[in-house]
């Protein structure tokens, strides 16, 4: 197996959901994985072995031109957003989408330059949509599967993009299209719908011009056992001396799809209203992430005023409401945080899925277990119906589910968390990963792309 995806580990402790998913899914299966390097390179078309691990790594490097204008500009400030349903935040820029290209492209003859014909390629998320057309240019039939780990965006949000029409055809040369959730799917097939190029065949598979696609939902989750041991460490106290006693977690990456900004308001609004001698903490860990662009600097600056502002107004000598870490966190001492805390928020405006919500789940124990506040706008929220879910534009609402999670009688908290548990259980990494690659080998193969086998 092949996986490639623009993030691969490179060392330090890695945050992100698509890094470590893959980190656990390799880690079993074994394989190669070919991911950017996180120095620049001069454009060249051969690939870094990077240290050992239980599968092999090969990098690859960008310009610093590529990475500000694929990485940055394309991928960051275009189809993240774009996904993420904030048009507004979309900047489009013409060297952008030719970086895009030529990135792409390069990936792709290096990674056609090692491929073995039975080889299973599996290609991640947004960065890399026409990889697949770049592959099958170089004549690959390989079996080429692709996993989005962002939400689809909708048929309407599309219009943004220069050359709407060409995300459908990017996602037709893969043979095997994987989204995270059942919505996910039905945004997907309402774009193929909507395309005189696509025709629905009787067994759900897609005809695109000479080719032919399955589109399917395989929602991603943790290494549930592996999480919930770590966490049932009993290990140092993260905190030391400074334990805050009661307190509330959340943990991501600093991006203005977490809906930070309004967390800390409704955590100061439940302040405002909390029964006397209440002086719960909220614990936020954000390692800061693309910092050059301007959307990011922008929700830091956001996010270091209203914690400054909420801490100026409640905080007492000897108690601090917000405590706002940056950096990350290694994952055994974010396990014993999670089990820790009374409550996990999720805020997300729009998610893929939220490993966080599954980790929080995974990390408490059983018999006394905290409450997960989870934005309904998560792709976790489709299954984990018995979280406490919320709507994260709605401060008053946030603030209510954080007083009611507070104050949850201990027989809810373990009926909800069972709940939880289960799902999180069903939906574990290994069977994600083994679920997609079984699919993809089973899937119609590309039997229309002329001349090849
Ligand atoms: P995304 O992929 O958008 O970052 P997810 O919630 O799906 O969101 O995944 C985030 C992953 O990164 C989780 O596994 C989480 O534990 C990890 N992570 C986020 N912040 C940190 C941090 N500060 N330290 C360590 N791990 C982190
Ligand atoms: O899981 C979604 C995702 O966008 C991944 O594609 C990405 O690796 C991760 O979040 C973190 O983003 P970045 O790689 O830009 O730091």
């Amino acid at each position: 197996m092949i996986v490639v995806s623009n993030r691969i580990p490179t060392g330090e402790s890695v945050s992100g959901g698509l890094v470590v998913a893959l980190h656990d899914t390799l880690g079993c299966a074994g394989g190669i994985w070919i991911g950017a390097h996180p120095e620049p390179g001069i454009g060249e078309e051969t690939l870094d072995e990077l240290g050992l691990t239980p599968y092999r790594r090969l990098a690859f490097r960008l310009t610093e031109e590529e990475q500000k204008n694929y990485y940055l500009g394309y991928a960051n400030s275009v189809l993240w957003p774009l996904c993420h349903r904030r048009g507004d935040l979309v900047e489009m820029r013409p060297e952008y989408g030719a970086a895009y290209q030529a990135v792409n492209a390069r990936v792709a003859r290096m990674v056609g330059k090692i491929a073995r014909h039975d080889d299973l390629i599996w290609v991640h998320d947004y960065h890399f949509l026409p990889l697949a057309k770049e592959m099958r240019a170089l004549g690959l039939a390989n079996r080429i599967g692709f996993f989005l780990h962002v939400p689809f965006p909708a048929l309407g949000d599309l219009s943004v993009l220069s050359q709407p029409e060409r995300f459908a055809d990017d996602l037709a040369h893969y043979n095997l299209i994987g989204l995270q959730t059942r919505s996910d799917v039905a945004r997907c097939l309402e774009m193929f719908r909507a395309d005189p190029r696509a025709e629905f065949m009787p067994d759900g598979g897609i005809k695109f011009l000479d080719r032919i696609t399955a589109v399917r939902s395989f929602p991603i989750g943790i290494d549930t056992a592996g999480f919930a041991e770590d966490a049932a460490q009993e290990a140092v106290n993260p905190f030391g001396r400074g334990d805050p006693g009661r307190f509330l977690i959340g943990v991501d990456r600093l991006d203005y799809s977490k809906g930070l900004p309004n967390r800390f308001r409704a955590f100061a609004r439940y302040l405002e209203n909390r029964p006397a001698g209440s002086r719960p903490c909220l614990v936020q860990i954000a390692p800061p992430t693309r910092q050059q662009v301007r959307a990011y600097q922008d929700i830091t600056r956001e996010l270091e005023e209203i914690a400054g502002h909420v801490n100026g107004t409640f905080a007492e000598l000897d108690w601090t409401p917000i405590r706002y870490i940056h950096r990350s966190v290694p994952r055994v001492e974010l396990a014993r945080l999670y089990r820790k805390a009374s409550v996990g928020l999720v805020t997300s405006f729009a998610d893929g899925m939220n490993l966080v919500a599954k980790e929080y789940v995974a990390a408490q124990d059983p018999k006394n277990p905290g409450v997960l506040l989870l934005s309904r706008f998560a792709g976790a929220a489709e299954d984990m119906t018995d979280a406490l879910q919320i709507n994260p534009y709605d401060v008053e609402d946030v603030a209510t589910a954080i007083s009611t999670a507070l104050d949850m009688p201990l027989e809810e908290r373990q009926r909800r968390h069972a709940s939880c548990l289960d799902v999180v259980g069903r939906t574990d990494v290994t069977i994600w990963s083994t679920a997609f690659l079984r699919a993809l080998m089973t899937c119609i193969p590309s039997m229309t792309f002329p001349g090849f086998e």
